[in-house]
């Protein structure tokens, strides 16, 4: 799958662990920064990854800041992106399953690297249901955007 990774300078820690363990598992990772603990701004990043997916470079990402809030906060700005921060394995593989999450959010300062390297394969590893239900409650969502999202 073609990934991309991206985080501030609060996941920093986390974000080359993740870009080793996805190359690992034999995806190609789009590595987007930051590259230094330096502070810099999680909406950037947010801004990256989804540019990323939305003019389809990449299937998903995922994201890192401190907490995994804020970056998800500003993914979900994009139309077309479900972010969602996942810090238990349950939530990894059932965002894909039942919401087609696209962005995955992890909180560095949250979470320690092992943890984070078992999400991430959680997340990679899940599929979309397809299931009409779910289908149904993600066409109002996308309605949202179509609404309100000018
Ligand atoms: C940066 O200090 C921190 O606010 C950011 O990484 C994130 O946790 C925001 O939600």
């Amino acid at each position: 799958m073609n990934l991309a990774v991206a985080a501030d300078h609060g996941g920093f820690p986390l974000k080359d662990r993740i870009v080793e363990e996805l190359r690992t598992l034999g995806h190609q990772v789009t590595d987007l920064g930051t590259d230094s603990a330096q502070p810099v701004d999680y909406p950037d990043y947010a801004r990256a990854v989804a540019r990323e997916i939305l003019e389809r470079r990449a299937e998903r990402a995922v994201l890192i800041c401190g907490s995994g809030a804020g970056a998800c906060v500003a993914a979900n700005k994009f139309r077309g992106i479900r972010a969602a921060t996942c810090h238990d394995s349950f939530s990894a593989r059932q965002s894909v399953e039942d919401d087609d999450v696209n962005v995955m959010c992890l909180g560095a300062r949250v979470i320690g690297p092992e943890l984070a390297v078992d999400l991430v394969r959680d997340y990679v590893n899940a599929r979309f249901s397809g299931a009409e239900r779910h289908r149904r409650r993600l066409g109002k969502i996308a309605a949202f955007e179509a609404d309100f999202g000018k």
